[in-house]
């Protein structure tokens, strides 16, 4: 068994308390444009003060754009009725599965994550020694905390596909719109299924994934929902799918992120397509540049912020401090191919709608991202040839 945690006493809540609002100023007080704290900064609050994703159900979100409807149903975008096209002969069931490969969170044969997805040696130096069968039960519910938060992002996928195919302007992108609501069901579906079925547990939603759901829901403009979600929420799933699926071991699991990545490649695909048209020919230079902030912080919040505290919370908090538990995770090799292979992904596709100009590329530099500016965007590169990339990076994954 893992260590139990001690019930956390009063000093050591408000110590974590105060690291919590410490960070939330952090993100927050980092964000130098006004326009873009304006648009982040309430989802801010509500995500990381208010804590609003982890206060039971239902977590009410206000909504408000236009539908845009048009009674002429032009034939406006032959890339997009291609994209629709390729949705609707994609289409899988689900249920065809297999559902009845035997799945053991803990086995050591066939692993859901590699032993060396975790920093052991920073917890051990901050005192936590476990043994092989303790660290096997850790990556086990790192696995399920990994798998419940792509369950979560795919339900904030599921609402923004529905709204996006009522505010997009172009009509072959409403009948596109309706195969990616059809998609993300599925992948609620799927998710879901393993969750219950092979897994058994299911964690609550990781603050700062929240704070970018709850930005791009309530944003009334339809290009900054795209934004948020084809490009920046699609992108972080693309990575974690794609680690997750270069790294583990098990069948099932492996043939449902395969499925589940090709979809999410034609999601990407088709926010290039309509952002690209949107950003480089009918923005103002300062509608832009507020949007290449935009994407720039929220690919910080990607980055710095995923911290597993869940994790911490249920088995760490009273045995090391959570900057001590930041320092596990930032070094874990597993969570470092998931942000090489996100920002491999995501920076490529900013270049190409138009959001990574030369005024920002050095923030991105000094922000260490400068390597992934090159490579194809999501509008060169198939499911397949995804597939076939992830396939061919495999053996080189984790060291070890
Ligand atoms: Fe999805
Ligand atoms: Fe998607």
């Amino acid at each position: 068994m893992l260590p139990v945690a001690k019930r956390p006493d009063l000093s050591t809540s408000m110590q974590t308390q105060l690291d919590a609002w410490g960070e939330a100023a952090g993100v927050l007080g980092q964000i130098r444009d006004p326009k873009v704290l304006a648009s982040l900064g309430p989802a801010g609050v509500r995500g990381l003060v208010l804590r609003r994703g982890k206060q039971g159900v239902p977590t009410p979100i206000p909504a408000s754009h236009s539908a845009h409807f048009d009674w002429s149903y032009p034939h406006d975008n032959p890339e997009m009725a291609e994209l629709y096209r390729r949705a609707k002969r994609g289409q899988w069931d689900g249920d065809d599965l297999p559902w009845g490969t035997f799945v053991d969170p803990v086995s050591p044969e066939v692993r859901l994550l590699p032993d060396d997805f975790m920093a052991w040696d920073v917890l051990s130096r901050a005192g936590v020694k476990l043994d092989k069968k303790e660290r096997r039960e850790l990556l086990a519910d790192t696995s399920c905390w990994l798998l419940s938060q792509f369950l979560h992002g795919e339900q904030g996928a599921l609402f923004a596909a529905a709204q996006v195919t009522e505010a997009v302007q172009f009509f072959d992108g409403k009948l596109y719109g309706s195969t990616q609501v059809m998609d993300e069901a599925r992948h609620v579906e799927v998710f879901l299924r393993y969750l219950e079925s092979k897994l058994g547990k299911l964690y609550q939603i990781n603050d700062n994934l929240y704070v970018i759901i709850d930005a791009l829901m309530a944003d009334a403009r339809w290009d900054m929902k795209f934004l948020g979600m084809q490009i920046m929420v699609e992108g972080l799933a693309l990575g974690a799918f794609g680690m997750m699926y270069q790294v583990s071991e098990e069948p099932l699991l492996r043939s449902l992120l395969k499925n589940v990545i090709q979809d999410e490649a034609r999601h990407v695909h088709y926010g290039v397509v309509a952002l690209r048209e949107h950003i480089t020919k009918e923005l103002s230079e300062s509608e832009r540049a507020e949007r290449e902030a935009w994407a720039f912080e929220v690919a910080l919040l990607m980055r710095n912020r995923f911290m597993v505290y869940e994790i911490f919370d249920e088995h760490f908090e009273g045995l090391m401090s959570r900057a001590t538990w930041r320092e596990v995770v930032k070094q874990s090799p597993g969570l470092d191919r998931f942000r090489a292979v996100m920002f491999s992904r995501l920076l490529p596709n900013l270049r190409e709608i138009g959001l990574l100009s030369d005024k920002i590329r050095p923030a991105y530099e000094e922000a260490g991202l400068g390597r992934y500016f090159t490579g194809l965007a999501a509008d060169q590169l198939t499911g397949d040839g995804m597939i076939e990339e992830l396939e061919a990076g495999r053996g080189a994954v984790l060291v070890g």
